[in-house]
């Protein structure tokens, strides 16, 4: 069995802190741009009107709020966005793409925990997590306190990597995850461990069947996993009970 890599909050707070300058770049050059189709179908999944209040967890950069709040493509805009996230430097990256784009009128960036979220109960209408929740030490408080803070019936979109179990593209994609991601992503941001810890907390990340499960004790009903591009990235969808 795999040992699950180390997920106290200072020492992955302080790898995203180092690798916050060139995040947003090698997520899309590590991902060929997949990425942005991934979070557009997870704010389409949310069937936002216009009206809502958006929580984004673990939003590092602030993409998903961004999107979000833009609208366009992906249908109506949500009419404002907190985005949470324990990492000062990847908020500091974010809150320069807010005002580049205006945006920082209705997105707010909040620097908390996700197993100890700074907002009342049911003061959410609809909350994301974009591949966060894998680096949670107890993703179950996490999910817990994302539906403390919803209200009865909002919609929930989390995204996180999965393992595709396609012969072949399984093979391949192992090989590209375990080794040349670890690489370029070691030349890019010049942080040594930060890109084979992301295979290693994928690997220990709970099935898709567990997590579904988890989100269920946490107080989420018609909770689905969809695998998306072979199941390299799952969208879990859900409404608070
Ligand atoms: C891989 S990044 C994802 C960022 C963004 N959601 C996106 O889609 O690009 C993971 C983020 O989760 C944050 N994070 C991890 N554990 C956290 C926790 N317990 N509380 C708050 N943020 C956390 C990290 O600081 C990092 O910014």
């Amino acid at each position: 069995m795999t040992t699950p890599p180390d997920k106290t909050p200072d020492r992955i707070a302080g790898m995203f802190d180092a690798i916050a300058p060139r995040y947003d770049l090698l997520n899309h050059v590590l991902s060929a741009g997949i990425d942005r189709r991934w979070r557009a179908r997870a704010i389409r999944s949310l069937r936002l009107t216009g009206r809502e209040t958006l929580l984004d967890v673990c939003t590092g950069t602030a993409d998903v709020a961004l999107h979000a709040c833009r609208g366009g493509a992906s249908g109506p805009p949500a009419a404002r966005a907190i985005g949470v996230d324990f990492a000062a430097a990847m908020l500091s990256v974010g809150r320069r793409k807010l005002r580049a784009t205006g945006e920082d009128r209705r997105i707010t960036l909040v620097r908390g925990d996700a197993t100890r979220l700074p907002m009342r109960d049911g003061t959410v209408d609809v909350a994301t997590v974009a591949f966060g929740v894998r680096n949670v030490e107890r993703p179950e408080l996490a999910c817990g306190e994302v539906a403390r803070v919803m209200r009865r019936g909002g919609r929930l979109a989390i995204l996180e990597f999965g393992v595709p179990r396609v012969p072949g593209i399984g093979t391949l994609y192992l090989w590209y995850f375990k080794c040349l991601l670890p690489s370029v992503g070691r030349m890019v941001s010049g942080h040594t461990a930060a890109y084979s810890y992301l295979p290693a907390s994928v690997g220990t990340f709970p099935s898709p069947d567990e997590f579904v499960r988890i989100l269920e004790q946490a107080g989420f009903v018609h909770v689905r996993a969809h695998p998306l591009t072979f199941g390299i990235v799952y969208l879990y969808t859900a409404v608070k009970r």
